[in-house]
């Protein structure tokens, strides 16, 4: 079914879609500048963060041999051990207080973007970093990095999307860390794809900077300032990330909100018609027309590539700015996460989510059909939970340290690290042991 965005917004929230498809052309702009320069690596030695060091210092327990099926009592009783754990959703559940805090701190891993650094950027509140997310149905244990790092042995892995997938290498890299700090072996010129080696295990991971899987040409400077509309072609697939594809032992999927920039679509090199491009005298296409043809076509070549490792489609992520959108003084002041309902998904959000539900649904059919491992994480509900999680205006290095009205740009969409997407690689590694 063609959604046209036209129809069925009422014309208040056309206008605010026009405006936010405005801004989110200088989105780029607002996250690239330092985020894409700087490589995260501090030199400087300074003193361990005092608070929660020696919690998050002590060795992890090996929480693996914990995570032995749960019998239920019913099967116990009638002697039958079924294991609980192949009928749970990891992605149904709550977050927990977690005393023990993250695996890993600014102090332990140097691979965290300055932009997500909240830390270190002094951000005051320290509560976001106690939860840990407890699905319903069963335990979720804590990535165990020794261990995943011996299942990787000669592996090779992608993270292929926009600027969330290089949040979320981030994320893995620090995890990872605990054991072996990984090495950079590639960037390109941006610092946008990059690749990491694990010596010791002969494990490499990368991050391909693809943020619409399709070919596309993207005419923005080098400080993300945009002159010209997307030039989007629904059906070419964009090389950067199939060049490497059957290479790839297993690899993470996922794209979004750059589907919601000024663009002019194409098929079979001809113009179908475009998004937001009023000085165009072209049809407006929407942009859940092109977020549904390009997923589908993407997802069509991965259900029929033949590949033989493990593909993991990642929904996009919500942001919650709050009080306005990013660009019109919206914020993010919350500190603790949420109970369900009690915030509701923006309608952009709920629309790229429903459509990567139902083009996700159709390949997963014809990818088991033919011996694709093909896989969801879900992460939207988990993650529209937890408001607490970005940085805000801790984007940068103690934002108000000399004006303590300063006007500073909040990041609402990003997420603080360590913080809440750490859990994604729980859940990942759940799914390559149990699922
Ligand atoms: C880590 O963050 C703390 C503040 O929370 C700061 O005192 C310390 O200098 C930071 N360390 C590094 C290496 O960034
Ligand atoms: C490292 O892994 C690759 C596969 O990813 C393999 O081709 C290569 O032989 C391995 N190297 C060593 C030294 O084991
Ligand atoms: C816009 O396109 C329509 C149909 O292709 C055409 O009839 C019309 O003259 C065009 N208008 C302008 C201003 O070019």
């Amino acid at each position: 079914m063609k959604l046209n965005w036209k129809l069925w917004l009422p014309q208040k929230h056309r206008h605010l879609l026009v405006k936010f498809a405005v801004v989110i052309l200088l989105m780029g702009f607002a996250f690239r500048l330092v985020f894409d320069r700087s490589t995260g690596i501090s030199s400087r030695i300074e003193t361990p963060f005092p608070e929660d060091l020696s919690r998050i210092e002590t060795p992890f327990p090996n929480e693996a041999a914990d995570s032995k099926p749960l019998v239920s009592e019913e099967a116990a009783e009638t002697g039958e051990h079924i294991s609980v754990r192949e009928k749970c959703n990891l992605f149904s559940g709550d977050w927990v207080p977690n005393p023990s805090g993250p695996l890993y701190t600014n102090e332990s891993c140097p691979l965290i973007e300055s932009h997500q650094n909240c830390m270190k950027n002094g951000r005051p509140d320290k509560e976001y970093l106690y939860w840990r997310w407890n699905p319903r149905d069963c335990e979720l244990p804590r990535l165990d990095p020794k261990r995943f790092l011996e299942m990787m042995r000669d592996k090779t892995w992608a993270l292929i999307g926009d600027s969330i997938s290089r949040n979320h290498v981030q994320s893995l890299l620090c995890m990872l860390s605990k054991v072996e700090l990984a090495v950079q072996v590639y960037h390109d010129e941006e610092y946008k794809s990059r690749r990491w080696r694990f010596p010791s295990y002969n494990f490499t991971i990368s991050v391909i900077w693809s943020p619409f899987l399709v070919k596309a040409a993207i005419f923005e400077d080098y400080n993300g300032v945009s002159t010209s509309e997307v030039e989007l072609h629904l059906d070419k697939l964009d090389k950067k990330w199939t060049d490497l594809y059957q290479n790839l032992d297993y690899m993470i999927i996922s794209t979004g909100k750059w589907f919601l920039k000024s663009s002019i679509y194409y098929e079979n090199s001809k113009v179908l018609g475009c998004h937001y491009c009023p000085k165009r005298n072209l049809t407006e296409l929407g942009f859940d027309f092109a977020y549904r043809k390009a997923l589908r076509f993407v997802m069509n070549f991965i259900a029929t590539s033949g590949h033989k490792g493990l593909i993991f489609f990642r929904t996009s992520t919500p942001d919650h700015f709050e009080n306005g959108e990013w660009f019109s003084g919206g914020n993010c002041k919350r500190t603790s996460p949420v109970k369900e309902g009690e915030i509701q998904l923006k309608e952009i959000n709920r629309v790229l989510h429903d459509i990567e539900l139902e083009e996700f649904g159709e390949a997963e059919k014809k990818a088991s059909k033919n011996g694709v491992n093909l896989k969801l994480l879900d992460f939207t509900p988990l993650l529209l939970l937890r408001p607490d999680g970005h940085p805000g205006p801790y984007r940068e290095y103690y934002p108000f340290s000399h004006d303590k009205n300063a006007k500073v740009q909040n990041d609402c969409l990003h997420w603080c690290l360590p913080g809440p997407i750490d859990t994604w690689n729980d859940v990942i590694m759940e799914m390559m042991l149990n699922g």
